[in-house]
């Protein structure tokens, strides 16, 4: 499993990620997408949007970030979006007090002291209140990963909503929040789409959009930050009916997780025991991250609590009249609720591979290559002259520019052709194409695999077509 630093370094290197705002010495938490990245981003949340909305019970929306400051007190966010936060007063390093405990326990188990860290989770399971955490803390006198020592402040609730202010008076009448779920944005046009689309319970709305949360601790490059994306969709559903389609989305979500590439050794579920204050049922998609399991996707049973709240708050009707049996209700919801920037880390961590290649000499050389589903890569096609003379330059650059026209494509003629497939290698470039004395005389070329190496010998007339042939799934 690759390291984390050696992914962070390549991301930067190769124009997948870089630090938000580096000239100034970064924003903690925050992260810009390159190049690379920026293509990465686009063909996974396309595959995502094509999944869940090309079918006729899911409608798509783009709801906007900025939404009524009532909004979040109704979902419960302004009330209960909180996490426990704790401060070492000697470090004064910064916890949140769950994930202090979690990560001793984590310690404890890595020692075989498997029975207390036993006797610590079953506390920590039942912790609500910050004095719970407190509690556990002293009573295990846990230590602060950095300074070592036990002196604590108390432990108090942190609101992880980001607020600012709408027009130009900064007061509280003008109050709004970035959206911390992009969920919000589907329930309060359950009616409009329901109306529009001229949808039938059960149906569901999707929408990729950013979401915002003004994390405690931000860690693991792209796992937990203040600005991530979301791919998040809410079914509507008769109540009653939620267990059925809750176990229908956990089947279809893990399915989709494993048809983008990953293996099931690195997917797992795991179920909730302790529930966020809008579900009744829910279940993570874990995966196998360098540091271990994360969640990637979460699927909740929301049941009417969002759309019931939202109608007593607005005094607007948020029911469904079933025309068949003639019975009026407000539907339960079954939200999948993926994580586009941490799936798309958990895709970089999967496609990392090294292997040795043949050199140019005839030896082998350690390589590094990102074996992307050819779906995901940046770039799917690269163009190269051998040499840049003999007329292998304009036969190259017009091929390239015949490729960018269906594929994203790259033109490279700088470097020995050895170190321009290993560039390509390291991006996950799927096929580079080369021109060389050959081309001229019979206007062929050769086509190399990223991941067997071998290269094949094609008309130039055929490019498009064996492109088309092995790009598209
Ligand atoms: N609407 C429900 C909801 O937002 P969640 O489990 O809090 O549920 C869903 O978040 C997904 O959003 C997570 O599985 C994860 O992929 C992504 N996510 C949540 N917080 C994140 C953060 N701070 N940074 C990056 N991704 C995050």
């Amino acid at each position: 499993m690759v390291k984390l630093e050696t992914l962070i370094s390549l991301a930067k290197r190769r124009g997948f990620i870089f630090q938000s705002s580096e000239i100034y010495g970064g924003l903690n938490g925050c992260w810009d997408f390159g190049p690379l990245g920026v293509e990465l981003l686009r063909n996974l949340k396309e595959i995502w949007w094509k999944s869940m909305t090309y079918r006729e019970d899911i409608e798509g929306i783009d709801a906007s970030i900025l939404m009524h400051p009532k909004v979040w007190e109704a979902s419960g966010h302004v009330a209960q979006f909180t996490d426990p936060m704790i401060d070492n007063k000697i470090s004064k390093a910064r916890y949140r007090a769950d994930n202090l405990i979690e990560e001793y326990i984590e310690r404890l188990r890595n020692k075989n002291k498997t029975e207390l860290a036993n006797e610590i989770e079953a506390k920590l399971s039942s912790a609500s209140k910050p004095s719970d955490y407190y509690d556990i803390i002293v009573e295990y006198k846990i230590p602060d990963p950095v300074s070592g020592t036990t002196e604590w402040t108390e432990v108090r609730y942190f609101n992880l909503m980001f607020k600012t202010f709408i027009g130009a008076v900064e007061d509280a009448s003008s109050v709004v929040y970035l959206r911390p779920e992009t969920a919000q944005g589907i329930y309060v046009n359950f009616k409009n789409v329901l109306e529009t689309a001229r949808q039938k319970i059960p149906f569901g709305i999707a929408q990729i959009g950013k979401a915002f949360r003004n994390e405690i601790n931000t860690k693991n490059f792209l796992f937990r930050t203040r600005e991530f994306e979301q791919m998040e969709m809410q079914y509507f559903v008769k109540p009653g009916t939620e267990n059925e389609w809750f176990d229908y989305w956990m089947n279809e979500r893990y399915e989709w997780y494993l048809s983008l590439g990953f293996k099931k050794e690195t997917l797992r579920f795991k179920v909730h025991e302790k529930l966020a204050h809008y579900a009744n049922r829910a279940v993570d998609i874990e995966y196998l991250f360098p540091f271990g399991w994360g969640e990637i996707e979460g699927i909740h049973s929301r049941t009417d609590y969002d759309l019931r709240n939202h109608q007593e708050y607005s005094g607007k009707k948020l029911e469904y009249f079933d025309p068949t049996t003639n019975e009026r209700y407000i539907p339960y919801v079954v939200e999948t609720s993926g994580g586009v920037t941490r799936t798309a880390m958990a895709l970089l961590c999967n496609a990392y591979d090294e292997d040795m290649a043949p050199t140019e000499k005839g030896d082998l050389e350690k390589r590094t290559v990102l074996r992307f589903d050819p779906r995901f890569a940046p770039i799917k096609v690269a163009v190269f002259p051998l040499v840049n003379k003999d007329g292998m330059p304009e036969l190259a650059l017009k091929i390239y520019k015949d490729v960018q026209k269906h594929f994203k494509a790259m033109y490279d003629d700088s470097g020995a052709i050895g170190r321009r497939y290993r560039r390509q290698d390291e991006i996950g470039t799927p096929f580079c194409i080369t021109v060389d004395g050959q081309s001229l005389a019979d206007n062929t070329v050769t086509i190399r695999d990223r991941d067997t190496m071998k290269q094949i010998r094609i008309n130039v007339d055929n490019i498009i077509t064996y492109l088309k042939d092995n790009l598209i799934i």
